[in-house]
């Protein structure tokens, strides 16, 4: 294929090396001329292991190319590849000049010759959901017109290599993310993967877009997570390397998917109890743990989310039926279960509520248990229904709050699921 790609940067260059080492003509577009000058003498723009040994071969070929020239870089080009920086602007937001420039510069060139057959232009720069469908396709409404799509296939495929060790993980990532309009497989982009083995997931662009966010936080919490535990030991003479390596061989519960689907705040015996303790023991000792601190902060926000959530589902004085009242299905353990502060949020609201909770018999509950539910919802004897009774009522809204629902049969029920968000 002949592929163009704009941005020359640490993702785009490492790509039109990876791609022209496969055999493909590649001709990179970017603004900055020293850039340019570099890649078509034959020098890496900058420092990555590996990147001038494999670009030497495919500049010698003349497979790999720079210019300035966008008309130049699109003529019978298969497909471009953009790869232009999205810094952070001045209100934190990405700042999408580069993106904007180089899309409207692509539109531009297009409708002096327009392709007869779509060329793909695949966007692998990090941006807000939405870019795509919000920012892209009117600057190609723009400058192609409304038939724009006869001429153009956009595709966003985000980018998950690390510097340092960024060819490797071209050929060999994590997963490949192909976002489209209407989410179906993209064939061209398919072709120019086909050496690349990983798992593929396709998706509408917007799914494709929060991704790349979702990972680079979830790295960022990882990071300032052990570090809070990093300080804590290091305050209290404990060896850190050794808890961390008790951490990483638990892959049942820590390093694992556990815990880490959408869906109901947390609660039950233990984590808000250990939470509470830990941040108490880090403050004590000034270890300033501030990502633990705000866990508990943000679990309630969680919960007054979920109400407001069901508020928006169901009018005041509507009868609902909260399927689930532990933290779980299978246990009758209540002790700070979020679904007990969802029932008395929704009673002080005026709703009308009902509880199915097949684990729960409230003779059977002893101690802090007890104290809990009583304390919490002291109407619960009134509240509590069977499973008979749960489906033969007339309810409005059945909230299934944990997997106890499904036991139940509600096809005739309007139901909202808040312990797994789809
Ligand atoms: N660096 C990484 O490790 C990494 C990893 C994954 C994703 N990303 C994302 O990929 C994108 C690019 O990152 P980067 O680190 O390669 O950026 P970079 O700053 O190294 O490179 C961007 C390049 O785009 C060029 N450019 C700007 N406007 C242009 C235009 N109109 N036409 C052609 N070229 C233009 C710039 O001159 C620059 O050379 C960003 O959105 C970034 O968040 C980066």
């Amino acid at each position: 294929m002949k592929i163009a790609i704009f941005g020359m940067g640490y993702v785009g260059f490492t790509a039109a090396c990876c791609i022209a080492s496969e055999g493909h003509e590649v001709i990179g577009v970017d603004v900055n001329d020293s850039k340019i000058a570099d890649v078509n003498n034959g020098i890496a723009p900058f420092e990555e292991p590996g990147l001038q040994e494999l670009m030497t071969p495919s500049t010698q070929a003349r497979r790999l190319l720079a210019t300035k020239s966008v008309p130049d870089a699109l003529a019978n080009a298969d497909m471009a590849i953009v790869c232009v920086g999205t810094p952070s602007g001045v209100d934190g937001a990405h700042d999408m000049r580069y993106i904007a420039d180089v899309s409207r510069q692509i539109g531009t060139a297009l409708a002096r010759e327009k392709p007869l057959a779509p060329v793909t232009v695949v966007y692998r720069s990090t941006m807000r959901p939405g870019t795509m469908r919000k920012l892209i396709i009117p600057i190609f409404v723009a400058t192609l017109g409304a038939d724009w799509a006869a001429h153009v296939t956009l595709v966003y495929n985000p980018e998950f290599l690390r510097e340092a060790q960024a060819i490797s993980d071209y050929f060999d990532p994590p997963k490949v993310v192909i976002g489209t309009i209407d989410g179906k497989p993209n064939e061209v982009l398919q072709a120019l993967n086909v050496n690349i083995n990983a798992e593929v997931f396709v998706t509408p662009f917007e799914e494709a877009e929060l991704t790349k966010f979702v990972d680079n936080s979830w790295h960022a919490v990882k990071v300032a997570f052990a570090n809070e535990f990093g300080r804590v030991c290091q305050k209290m003479g404990i060896s850190a390397r050794q808890v961390h390596k008790i951490f990483v061989a638990d892959t049942k519960l820590n390093i694992s998917p556990y815990y880490t689907r959408p869906g109901g705040a947390f609660g039950g015996a233990c984590l808000p109890k250990d939470v509470r303790a830990f941040q108490y023991i880090a403050n004590d000792i000034g270890a300033n743990t501030h990502l633990v601190d705000s866990l508990l902060r943000s679990n309630e926000a969680h919960k007054n989310h979920q109400f407001d959530h069901i508020t928006r589902h169901a009018e005041a004085g509507s009868k609902i039926l909260m399927a689930g009242l532990a933290f779980k299905a299978g246990t009758d353990d209540l002790r700070e279960s979020p679904n007990i502060d969802l029932v008395r949020k929704l009673l002080e609201a005026g709703y009308d509520v009902r509880v199915f909770d097949p684990c729960l018999s409230p003779d059977k509950l002893r101690g802090h248990n007890l104290g809990y539910l009583y304390s919490t919802l002291p109407q619960i004897d009134a509240l509590l229904i069977d499973a008979p009774a749960a489906e033969a009522g007339d309810w409005d809204l059945v909230v299934v709050s944990n997997a106890t629902g499904q036991a139940l049969n509600l096809s005739k029920f309007k139901t909202l699921e808040t312990h797994c968000i789809a």
